[in-house]
């Protein structure tokens, strides 16, 4: 017999607003996770005219939005409001009033419904995001989670189990995607701009430092990106596209390099990648290519489950009803909000 459990997930930290429907079917074979619907409605466009997210303009267009994705994620799904058996939010980290709006709404439709109301951590959801496409991948697996925040490898011991390995001492991968495109002027958000561009460059036309390559796990970026602003300082006619490859080549090189390290000081049998910078080609093929070469099982999501999405909030949601139940409606939303680490 299929066991089902349905879960509405919302997803307001940052510049996305978002609703997916997620249905877990078990049964003796295992688990299995549907993304019904998954709408997801980008602010990009409110915020490129001032090269970054405005909080205060995410907040708006937020309360704008989510109650039309919503609708759309409901209708997409076909499903009943009766069939819903929990509303789930993240509730950190990200911008206070983005997060406040999700939660705010998750907890009204969940005292509305008669059903739990669950808090997911954010990058909780981008973790999971691996179990979409895989809820059969077992720990312990290494993460290399790289998103506009964040930097982190992640060894995933267990399900909720989760340890630190190396994070950024400075700027986040995709911070500093966001800030070489600005520098030469190519618009917001950088990393999929630069990505593109790099496609039509010489990645070996300009070779940029590795920030930290032998030091350990941690990542440095800062000064890769000055690297390429006094590049530019220097050679003002070096063409954008030899720019755009031969950092992002050093930013891939580092990311791919420790993350191997990783996996092999802990012994993982699988490396996956998350957030929104694994949606970078390079970074995609370079990690296929070292994974495979090593033997490890490498997953590598969607593209559409890598940047910010409700149904890797709903894939950690599912898990977190099952282990903690239903969370408080009393608890708010907190924009610091740490991964739940082992001591
Ligand atoms: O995970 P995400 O959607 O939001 C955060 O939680 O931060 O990640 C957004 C970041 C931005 O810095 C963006 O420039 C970067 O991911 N990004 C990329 C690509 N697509 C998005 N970076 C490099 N290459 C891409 N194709
Ligand atoms: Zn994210």
């Amino acid at each position: 017999m299929t066991d089902m459990t349905t879960v509405l997930a919302i997803e307001t930290s940052c510049d996305e607003t978002s609703v997916a429907i997620v249905r877990r079917h078990r049964d003796s074979g295992g688990d299995r996770l549907e993304v019904l619907s998954n709408i997801v409605s980008s602010q990009v466009e409110q915020h490129a005219q001032f090269g970054g997210v405005v909080p205060e303009v995410a907040s708006r267009a937020h309360l704008e939005m989510l109650e039309p994705v919503l609708l759309a994620a409901l209708e997409e799904a076909a499903v009943e409001q009766s069939e819903i058996d929990a509303v789930v939010a993240t509730h950190g980290p990200g911008l206070i009033g983005a997060l406040l709006i999700g939660v705010s709404e998750a907890k009204a439709l969940a005292l509305a419904w008669g059903v739990p109301y669950v808090g997911v951590n954010h990058m909780e959801g981008h973790l999971f995001a691996t179990f979409l496409e895989r809820p059969d991948l077992e720990p312990p697996l290494i993460v290399l989670l790289v998103s506009g925040g964040h930097t982190l490898i992640v060894h995933l011991e267990a399900l909720g189990r989760y340890r630190i390995l190396g994070s950024t001492i400075d700027d986040a991968a995709g911070e500093a995607f966001d800030k070489v495109a600005r520098y030469l002027g190519l618009g917001y958000p950088g990393g999929p701009i630069v990505d593109k561009l790099a496609a039509t460059g010489d990645r070996d036309a300009i070779r940029f430092p590795r920030g930290m390559m032998d030091e350990g796990l941690d990542f440095s970026f800062s000064g890769m990106k000055t690297a390429v602003i006094n590049y530019v300082r220097s050679h003002p006619d070096a063409a954008d596209a030899d720019l755009a490859a031969g950092f992002q080549e050093a930013v891939v090189d580092v990311l791919v390099t420790k993350a191997m390290r990783a996996a092999e000081q802990v012994g993982a049998k699988g490396v996956c990648l998350g957030g929104g910078v694994a949606a970078n080609s390079r970074l995609r093929e370079r990690f296929a290519e070292e994974t495979e070469a090593r033997g490890l099982d490498a997953l590598i999501p969607d593209r559409a489950f890598c940047t910010d999405n409700a149904a890797m909030i709903g894939a950690a949601g599912l898990w977190r009803l099952e282990v903690d139940g239903g969370h408080d409606l009393d608890g708010g939303a907190t924009p610091n909000l740490r991964l739940p680490e082992l001591a």
